[in-house]
């Protein structure tokens, strides 16, 4: 277990084998008065999953929108793939980080497939003028966008529903829908702010079935959930924001037993018997629910 305020990288016998795609090193996020994260760092590794838990008002979306160029950090360094890229979410897109947001955007009044498509075209090559003449070119590609997007669909779980618009989806689907919109920009990582928020436990188990199809693809992720069952079997490895400092970094086993995440929870409506169940968590998932 390690205390990673403020230290580059992670403790040895967390070090996944994968190289680093990631490296978050002493993250400021200030806010007026406010400082929301305060010298946070983390790396991920190819083929890992993160979790970043936390009470409300902790500082994980904060930290997302620094890590995906929504925010230009006060203080400290974000290098993906070993590069500072430069904090605009479309260069971060294009690096290969893509995102799904705490409150679900997307286009309500496209169908889901469109939706997906969106997400697609940061790697199709047609410009301006041969999207208006509509030649073969752009033809060719706009088939190819189809099927790909199709195949997401199909991947998440939605290939039934294609034609139907965002916004008359119901609340677990337009998740998913993120989910194949942000893999449809072909990242490297993905990071998934509150992804099974609103879901029934059904819909819970499946977004766990999916990411780890997801890690299974070859990419890396990071999550952010309230459901500590699911966190806790989900992930290769969790770390803890409190008050937008990191409390710990460690397994899920180092960081389900500790006291001081124990304690942080004390008040948040989030059963306390998801932090401190022995065994696999996960088993007996059915009665689970997001705190969000
Ligand atoms: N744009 C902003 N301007 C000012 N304060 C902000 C801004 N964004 C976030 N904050 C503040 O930063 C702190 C951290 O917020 P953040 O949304 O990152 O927490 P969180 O851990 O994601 O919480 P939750 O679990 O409720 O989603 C909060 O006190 C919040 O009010
Ligand atoms: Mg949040």
């Amino acid at each position: 277990m390690s205390t990673a305020a403020g230290a580059p990288g992670i403790a040895p016998h967390l070090a996944p084998p994968g190289s680093p795609v990631l490296q978050a090193d002493g993250v400021v996020m200030r806010f007026g008065g406010l400082t929301a994260v305060n010298r946070v760092s983390m790396t991920v590794h190819e083929g890992e999953i993160v979790g970043l838990i936390g009470p409300n008002g902790a500082g994980k979306t904060t930290f997302f929108n620094c890590l995906t160029g929504l925010y230009k950090p006060t203080d400290g360094e974000v290098r993906f793939a070993g590069t500072v890229l430069p904090p605009k979410p479309r260069a971060v897109v294009k690096a290969g980080m893509a995102r799904t947001f705490q409150n679900i955007r997307l286009f309500g009044n496209m169908t889901a497939l469109e939706n997906v498509m969106v997400g697609r075209y940061c790697r199709t090559s047609s410009g301006a003028l041969t999207s208006i003449l509509r030649g073969p070119k752009f033809r060719r590609e706009e088939e190819a966008t189809r099927d790909k997007a199709q195949e997401l669909l199909d991947f998440v779980g939605l290939g039934r529903s294609t034609e139907l618009l965002a916004r008359n989806l119901p609340y677990g689907d337009q998740r998913r829908l993120e989910i194949a919109r942000a893999l449809a920009t072909e990242p490297q990582l993905v990071l998934l702010d509150e992804p099974t928020a609103g879901m029934n436990p059904l819909e819970t188990r499946q977004a766990s079935d999916l990411i780890f199809r997801i890690r299974d693809s070859g990419l890396a992720v990071v999550v952010i959930e309230h459901d500590m069952r699911f966190i806790f079997n989900l992930c290769d490895r969790v770390l803890c924001l409190v008050r937008g400092e990191t409390l710990i970094e460690g397994t899920p086993g180092e960081v389900q037993s500790d006291p001081r995440v124990i304690e942080a929870y004390i008040g948040t409506g989030t059963e306390l018997d998801e932090l401190t169940e022995e065994g696999p968590a996960g088993a007996g998932a059915d009665d689970s629910a997001s705190s969000s």
